[in-house]
């Protein structure tokens, strides 16, 4: 780590510039202060990326901390060294940046204090306020950020809603920049007129309203931070830091997806979380989706004492580790969606014996993830919270699958946004308290990934993006050649894959069988569940099922080898505890072949491949189970051809010889 500090102790700046140069020099982040205003502008390659952006806060009751500023002193340092995940798409990462930061001070008799630090990394431009302890006050109501990301208006953009019923769970559109006058979610993916894939995000998003991002009055992209019930955006003490604001910018979507500067900007974990595991899991889920069983009680009911047991037997032969059980406790009867508020997490339904499943479970090795449905009712579930992590905790349940169905959070008799200050510090709440009894989550509507997993591993994974259960109508190819250059750019996700009725008359699948397979690497996720029932895995297809039981769930390294936005995806993956590789492709609803390059595999080397492939006539529509598997050697120079149907996919599992 170097440090080559230029403060100057001499007299205030009140005109500036600077260019921040990223360590191979190729992306520059100038900054400059002009008549009092602090503004920065990004360029690759001496192309545009973003014009002169403004900066600043609003702060309630007070002028906007954003004009008449001078700079009193100003500090850089780069940063140059590597750390290890503990579950991730890659093992190692590398952090290396160039950081200045520019200390300003009004001009005015106010004399107010702000902090502007900018991190420049190879692959992306990222900065943060930070707002030291005041003269005059120790506490502060933000009621607006004013940053700007004044990409060309032309760019088109990958945008889902913001502030919309489902959350996060919408189906990307394409529309242009200047198109964006409603607020969207971030990642927000943007190809430039130029060339170049961007992304908008933020990094350690905590005890603040999270960034959507919408068109402002001068038609340039702008931060619009969630607010609160009552407007304001965030009450902070101070000193206080914003979460990072964070543009990555790749030459192509395939060099924007090996990207780690949200990670990065996160801080190392401060306690030990070795017992931090990555989890494969069946459920008693699907079932309930395609009306199967229910989730309340009555004859149809799905988590029983017996059919968790049948599950654990399930589980066991198929090699799975763990079992999801969800509708075990009091709250599912009727409409469950209005039981929020009274729903209780220690008492599970009369027909189901927890103790007994448990005891059950660990006798045959199986891990049981636990399921809070809290139907976004944090009130009811925060008085309980604790008792109902012990509660899983004293039986051995390690793992929680906590759910935020509900289109607002009722936070102190209010309602919220799930994105909002509230929602984020109630989320931070439980990761804190699940890391306390040793137990990691997988959060369903849950906030977006902002990379605090790197200092909260048992945030093993979440959903927040249309997954696997809009199927049956209201999931499109094309949407999952999206997600990786868009929400997988915040961390994994539970998608759900591996359901294998694709054909269910209920709940049909945008999706040909080999594709089901694809999503295990396509989609990396901390916890990877095979979402349909047993009997499709034992009895209708157990030679697809192989690659589930096979394919790992935590990575040594992750090469994405092709992709357009939209339309295909395909990459590869070392698995982290063995010299095997795994390759996943999907496409849109267009057939394509794609020749790989294989120059990744040790020089050499011979491989087994085990290939999982769409039959030539298979088909998303009208073929959906139509599946070739074979078996070949391949070593590091030959290509692999490989033929992707309609609404297809593929799974390579290569094994060194
Ligand atoms: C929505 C979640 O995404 C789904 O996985 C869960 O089964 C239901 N809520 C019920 O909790
Ligand atoms: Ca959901």
């Amino acid at each position: 780590m170097g440090f080559f500090g230029n403060l100057f102790k001499s007299k205030p700046k009140l005109e500036h510039e600077q260019t921040i140069k990223s360590p191979n020099g190729r992306i520059s982040c100038e900054v400059k202060l002009k008549l009092g205003q602090l503004v920065y502008s990004v360029k690759k390659d001496e192309k545009v990326i973003l014009r002169e952006s403004g900066l600043g806060i609003n702060i309630q009751g007070e002028q906007p901390l954003k004009q008449g500023l001078m700079i009193v002193r100003i500090q850089s340092r780069t940063n140059d060294d590597t750390w290890a995940t503990i579950v991730g798409e890659q093992r190692v990462i590398h952090n290396h940046y160039n950081e200045t930061a520019f200390y300003l001070s009004e001009t005015t008799e106010n004399g107010r204090l702000i902090t502007v630090r900018f991190r420049v990394f190879d692959d992306g431009v990222a900065f943060r306020y930070e707002i030291p302890p005041q003269p005059r006050f120790q506490r502060l109501i933000i009621s607006d950020e004013l940053t700007e990301f004044n990409v060309d208006s032309n760019s088109n953009a990958w945008r889902i809603p913001a502030y919309q019923p489902d959350r996060y769970e919408y189906d990307y559109e394409k529309r242009p920049v200047y198109a964006l006058s409603s607020s969207v979610h971030t990642p927000l993916t943007i190809e430039t007129p130029l060339g170049h894939f961007i992304s908008i995000h933020e990094a350690a998003l905590y005890d603040y309203g999270s960034m959507t991002i919408k068109l402002n009055s001068l038609n340039r992209l702008q931060s619009d931070i969630t607010p609160l019930s009552d407007g304001m955006k965030a009450y902070v003490e101070l000193p206080f830091n914003t979460p990072w604001r964070v543009v990555m910018i790749g030459d192509s979507p395939i060099e924007l997806v090996v990207n780690h500067i949200v990670l990065n900007l996160n801080e190392p974990p401060k306690q030990d979380f070795s017992w931090v595991k990555p989890l494969k899991f069946i459920g008693i889920w699907w079932a309930m989706f395609v009306g199967e069983w229910t989730w309340a009680p009555g004859n149809r009911h799905g988590a029983t004492t017996e059919h968790a047991k049948e599950y654990i037997d399930a589980a066991k032969r198929l090699g799975i580790e763990g079992l999801l059980i969800e509708g075990w406790n009091n709250g599912w009867e009727g409409d469950w969606l209005q039981n929020g508020a009274t729903t209780n997490y220690t008492t599970p339904v009369s027909d189901l014996n927890l103790d007994e499943v448990a005891k059950y479970a660990a006798k045959n090795g199986i891990k049981i993830v636990g399921h809070h449905e809290t139907v976004g009712f944090i009130d009811n579930y925060e008085k309980q919270m604790e008792e109902a992590y012990k509660y899983y905790a004293d039986r051995g349940i390690t793992y929680i699958k906590p759910g935020y169905a509900g289109s607002m959070m009722t936070i102190q008799g209010r309602k919220e946004f799930h994105h909002s200050q509230a929602g984020v510090r109630h989320y931070q709440k439980a990761i804190e308290l699940a890391a306390k009894y040793h137990i990691c989550l997988d959060v369903h509507e849950p906030i977006k990934g902002t990379g605090i997993e790197r200092t909260w591993p048992n945030f093993l994974t979440r959903e927040g993006a249309r997954g696997q259960e809009y199927e049956g109508g209201a999931l499109s190819p094309s949407h999952a050649t999206i997600l990786p250059f868009t929400r997988l750019l915040a961390g994994g996700m539970d998608y759900t894959s591996g359901i294998f009725d694709v054909t269910n008359v209920t709940k049909r699948l945008a999706s040909t069988l080999a594709r089901q397979l694809a999503y295990y690497v396509t989609i990396h996720s901390g916890m990877q569940m095979a979402a349909d029932r047993p009997r499709f895995y034992e009895e209708v297809q157990p030679s697809a099922f192989e690659f589930i039981r096979k394919v790992p769930v935590n990575w040594e390294r992750t090469i994405p080898l092709l992709g357009k936005i939209g339309e295909y995806y395909v990459v590869a993956r070392r698995d982290r505890d063995s010299e095997d590789w795994y390759i996943g492709g999907v496409t849109n609803e267009e057939a394509h072949r794609v020749r790989l390059n294989l120059d990744f595999l040790d020089d050499g080397a011979t491989y087994t491949a085990e290939i999982y492939r769409d039959s030539d006539t298979a088909h998303y529509r009208d073929n959906q189970l139509g599946i070739t598997i074979e078996t070949r050697k391949i070593s590091s120079n030959d290509y692999l051809d490989i033929w992707m149907a309609p609404g297809g996919g593929f799974a390579v599992r290569l094994t060194k010889i």
